[in-house]
């Protein structure tokens, strides 16, 4: 068990080093390939970005781990490694701030036109509204964007629909990089350009003792700002601390349908994933119970997206993907990895009539008479009813989480 273990994580580091190296190529490729625009080191510098609004006191981002209700504290407690934040990499409230700056700076993108948040808006529980989301010369990305929202409690190597990233410390300079999403066209660059911008080094001396821009400091700050966005103030957390009193009978049974078709194996934790249980809602890689690492739920029988197979290349991974989190998934449309579902109403859908056998589906559904659970109008409008309820209003209205730059 653990030689297997360990022998995926292995193909992981391997995996996630060759495919930095690929995407360093590819954007020097795009560089030397005479397009029109400026090439590296000669991108225009934003001479006056105006400074970010920051508090006077630094708000609390080292306690926001303390917020969580009970019942999630003792479950943390109880599974002491899903806090993916490393020794090396405590969240301090200065990090967390640069983070929060370097996350809303335009600066970041080749062009200074796109942040991070430009595809993680807070609004919508930090995606952005749209299936395929605009780089900063306007090519759309691949997939989905993705909320980032309670990151720090992801196992290590599941970030990306296809869980392409080691850890989160690695994750946040590859979109800098990407040549789609923000074209930086080096690290090296990258700190150049953020070492000219009059607001930064004050930033970093704060969070790390020394004026000094590093891309590596620059991963840490981002990091630890993701790792305080938490969310678990939604009324499903306040109905698991009151026996669910301020539920209404929809979306109590759509909670019970949720479990006894069991989409929480899937979207929670196994371990209280059954009828009766305090599911948590937070998502974990299913294991032993499929074939592969991530999961698949039968949106297509033969996969153009090979998902996580695409970086394995494993013939049980193919067609499979990172199991979202249903929490605040009603701020996070449209759904799957590639946008394809509008709305809520067509995702359940999916479920209820569209479940395409494939080889790799989760055994949840494998081998199912029907493509699908077939819902009547009343489960359907009872399990929107029950998603509803992980939405978590002070999430999208946090101020420690906004834009500095507003
Ligand atoms: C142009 C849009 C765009 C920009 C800019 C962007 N992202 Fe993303 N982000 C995405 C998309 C699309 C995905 C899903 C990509 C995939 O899985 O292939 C994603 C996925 C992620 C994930 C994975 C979440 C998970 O649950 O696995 C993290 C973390 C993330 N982005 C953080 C960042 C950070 C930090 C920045 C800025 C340095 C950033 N993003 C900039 C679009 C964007
Ligand atoms: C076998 C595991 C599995 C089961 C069981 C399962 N899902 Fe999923 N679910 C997934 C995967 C994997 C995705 C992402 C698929 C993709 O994008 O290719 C997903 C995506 C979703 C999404 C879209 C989320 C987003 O952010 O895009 C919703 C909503 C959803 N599932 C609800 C449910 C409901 C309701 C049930 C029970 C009827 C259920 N799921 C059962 C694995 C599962």
């Amino acid at each position: 068990m653990t030689k297997t273990i360990s022998k995926r994580n292995l193909a992981y580091l391997v995996a996630g080093v060759a495919i930095i190296l690929l995407n360093t190529i590819s954007c020097k490729k795009e560089n030397n390939r005479n397009e029109p625009g400026p090439g590296p080191g000669e991108h225009p510098v934003p001479n006056n970005p105006s400074a970010p609004n920051l508090p006077g006191t630094l708000y609390d981002y080292v306690g926001t781990r303390n917020n969580m209700p009970p019942y999630m504290q003792a479950f943390m407690n109880a599974n002491p490694t899903l806090d993916n934040t490393p020794a090396g990499n405590p969240i301090t409230n200065a990090g967390a701030t640069l983070g929060r700056v370097l996350f809303y700076d335009k600066s970041l993108s080749l062009n200074n036109t796109k942040s991070c948040g430009s595809c993680h808006h807070q609004d919508k529980a930090f995606t952005d509204g749209v299936a395929r989301s605009e780089g900063f010369e306007g090519k759309v990305t691949r997939r989905n964007s993705m909320p980032v929202v309670n990151l720090r409690f992801f196992r290590l190597a599941t970030m990306f629909w296809d869980m392409r990233a080691k850890d989160l410390e690695t994750q946040t300079l590859m979109p800098i990089q990407d040549h789609i999403e923000m074209g930086m066209p080096s690290l090296a660059a990258l700190e150049t350009k953020l070492a000219g911008i009059s607001y930064y080094p004050p930033l970093f001396k704060a969070a790390f003792g020394s004026e000094a821009v590093t891309s590596d400091k620059i991963a840490r700050a981002l990091s630890q700002f993701l790792r305080s966005i938490v969310s678990f103030n939604s009324r499903y957390d306040q109905g698991v601390a009151t026996q669910f009193s301020n539920f209404t009978p929809a979306e109590k049974n759509g909670l019970r349908l949720l479990q006894v078709d069991f989409c929480t194996e899937c979207h929670s934790d196994l371990s209280t994933s059954q009828p009766g249980q305090t599911s948590s809602f937070l998502i974990v890689d299913n294991t032993g119970l499929n074939t592969g690492i991530g999961s698949n739920n039968g949106l297509e029988s033969n996969y153009t997206d090979k998902g996580i197979g695409e970086i394995t290349n494993k013939p049980a991974d193919q067609g499979t993907f990172k199991i979202p989190s249903l929490r605040n998934v009603a701020l996070t449309a449209p759904y799957m990895h590639d946008g394809r579902f509008a709305t809520l109403e067509d995702a359940i859908e999916h479920y209820s009539t569209g479940i395409k056998q494939n080889p790799n589906i989760g055994i949840q559904f494998s081998g199912m008479q029907n493509e699908g659970l077939l819902f009547s109008a009343k489960d359907k409008s009872d399990i929107i009813a029950f998603l509803k309820t992980l939405t978590d209003q002070s999430l999208v209205t946090d101020p420690k989480y906004a834009d500095p730059f507003k």
